[in-house]
């Protein structure tokens, strides 16, 4: 079996580099295809109560677990609270919801999933978590530099990790050297830019393909756990599940690495300063679909 290299995170935990995201999953999906990924050796799981099939991780979770495949500490389990759960006197409430929902003690690692409402004001709640054993570690997802400040200003509990779109036309670089000084670990979703095939028909891509004998995509996401890049790709695929988890093997050189790097990037992307529509409307995360 593959074995899955970690980043050390400012708390001193570990994280995985590479995981399986469920964005876009229905809990059916779920059932089928996280328990061929844990099987196929697969340890850390991204998922979100916006994603409304905590459920069902939860029930794929355990029943891997009960059949002795992996036991819970070997798995790196992630969950987010869209904004609605910020509130701080919604926000304990909220945590507690999601670990019902997944039928958990604990999980590895709660983000903030989205920058927009009572962010500053709930992540005292999010602290309280990691004080009452509920959560190991506590991050942010699609905040820019300016609001991971905002968090920083009032933390006791640095944020571990901020979960981003990276990919090699989204380098990000930009933010990862201005918040240099935190330690933070950033996770990269988007890593295979979302099934856009050009970006692995890059050329820089196509020739580190040809000559590590891997695939354009074991590329991409060779290159991005080289740049200290967490991963979770998605996919129904069970050739595909097995390719991603086997890019840890390739090994890619420094001059393949520097032309990666330098392909040319798409513009800027972060999220916007209002919140989208779609941010208002995910509200009622016990109905799962
Ligand atoms: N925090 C956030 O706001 C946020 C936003 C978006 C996503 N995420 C996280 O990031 C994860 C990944 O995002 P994503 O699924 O949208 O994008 P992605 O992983 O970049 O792309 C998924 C697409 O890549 C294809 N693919 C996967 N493996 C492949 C391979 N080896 N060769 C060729 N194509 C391959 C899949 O098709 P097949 O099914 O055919 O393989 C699918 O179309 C999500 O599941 C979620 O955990 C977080």
């Amino acid at each position: 079996m593959t074995t899955i290299p970690s980043f050390t995170m400012n708390n001193g935990r570990t994280i995985p580099a590479l995981g399986y995201g469920v964005f876009q999953m229905t809990s059916d999906e779920v059932r089928t295809h996280l328990r061929q990924a844990i099987d196929l050796g697969y340890r850390h799981i991204d998922t979100a109560n916006a994603y409304f099939n905590e459920v069902a991780v939860g029930e794929v979770v355990r029943e891997a677990i009960a059949d002795g495949v992996v036991t819970r500490e070997e798995l790196f389990i992630t969950s987010k609270l869209f904004p609605q759960s910020y509130p701080y006197a919604q926000c304990g409430a909220d945590i507690d919801a999601t670990l019902e929902r997944l039928g958990l003690d604990y999980l590895d690692l709660l983000l903030f999933h989205q920058p927009y409402g009572e962010y500053v004001s709930g992540w005292r709640a999010m602290e309280e978590a990691v004080e009452a054993g509920k959560v190991r570690s506590i991050g942010l997802s699609n905040f820019n530099a300016a609001k991971v400040r905002q968090i920083l200003d009032v933390a006791t509990i640095t944020p571990a990790v901020n979960q981003i779109l990276i990919n090699p036309r989204q380098n990000q670089h930009e933010i990862r050297t201005k918040l240099a000084d935190t330690g933070i670990v950033y996770e990269g979703w988007y890593p295979l830019g979302h099934g856009d095939k050009t970006l692995l028909e890059e050329p820089a891509i196509v020739a580190a393909a040809e000559r590590a004998g891997a695939s354009p995509a074991q590329v991409v996401l060779a290159w991005e756990v080289a740049e200290g890049v967490v991963v979770f790709p998605k996919t129904l695929n069970p050739t595909h599940m097995a390719e991603n988890l086997a890019a840890l093997n390739v090994a890619l050189t420094d001059e393949e690495i520097a032309a990666i790097s330098a392909i040319e990037q798409a513009p800027y992307y972060e999220v916007p300063d209002e919140a989208p529509a779609f941010v208002l409307t995910h509200n009622d995360y016990s109905q799962q679909r």
